[in-house]
């Protein structure tokens, strides 16, 4: 944790939830209560068709709801694609950019990541860029580098630190129940913390928001929310469960 900034937990459904699931939304909202509300800032990122109606469930409960990605193009003739301005319009606050599912299964390079952070920030949604390395680069002993030159290819400049969020995700991690080390999460997150200061400036990187994602479970969300520069999570199994989101929102607000 960095004691001077409010620690996100943001929820990444991807692409499961139907309209029952919406029950989800609400009963994380009913378990938002006062001590967490005051720790703790919540967002909830469902399938685009679900964005909509999440958002109107969850007004005056204080917790955001963003997209899970978004087209680099304004409008026109773009078929199957969602705008960022969509987003917005349906009530979002986020757009997560560059998630390694998208890197990976869509071929999303760094610049194609940098523009849709790009577009995002143009509809005025805080995009939540996503970096992290693959098992062979960790054992080739390139984490560190790698995920470098994904900051720098795929971070706007001249965000300031309200407008922007880091998420470091090990592609292992996600999805297996396998977690990094406290020593190689601090590792990393130090290092992109510096990494940020040459994109945006040391007092915005100062203040940005870099998020765990990888597997974070109420059983490990303790340990890897106090590693040092870890400023919340991003959730994605344990996020469709409102009682394990809600333990983890716990463990983030100590
Ligand atoms: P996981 O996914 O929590 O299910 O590992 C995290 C993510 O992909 O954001």
């Amino acid at each position: 944790m960095t004691r001077s900034i409010r620690p996100l937990v943001a929820g990444n459904w991807k692409m499961n939830g139907l309209k029952a699931d919406l029950a989800i939304a609400t009963e994380v909202a009913r378990g938002y209560d006062a001590a967490l509300k005051a720790a703790v800032d919540l967002a909830i990122c469902p399938p685009a068709t679900l964005l909509f109606p999440a958002s109107a469930a969850l007004i005056g409960s204080r917790i955001a709801t963003g997209g899970q990605d978004c087209s680099v193009q304004p409008s026109g003739a773009f078929t199957g694609e969602v705008s960022a301005a969509m987003l917005a319009d349906a009530g979002a606050a986020f757009c997560i950019v560059g998630h390694s599912e998208r890197r990976t299964l869509h071929g999303e390079g760094n610049a194609t990541v940098r523009a849709k952070a790009e577009a995002a920030r143009k509809a005025l949604l805080v995009p939540i860029i996503c970096v992290g390395e693959t098992r062979e680069e960790r054992e080739a002993g390139k984490a560190l580098a790698v995920v470098r030159k994904q900051l720098k290819g795929s971070v706007p400049e001249g965000l300031d630190a309200a407008s922007l969020v880091i998420a470091y995700e090990p592609v292992w991690a996600i999805g297996t129940g396998l977690t990094p080390t406290a020593d190689d999460v601090a590792e990393m997150h130090a290092s992109i913390r510096w990494d940020l200061a040459r994109i945006v400036g040391k007092a915005a990187a100062a203040g940005v928001r870099l998020l765990y994602g990888g597997s974070v479970k109420p059983s490990n969300a303790a340990e890897l929310m106090n590693v040092a520069n870890v400023d919340g999570a991003l959730v994605g199994g344990a996020s469709l469960k409102a009682e394990e989101f809600l333990a983890i929102a716990r463990a983030c607000a100590g």
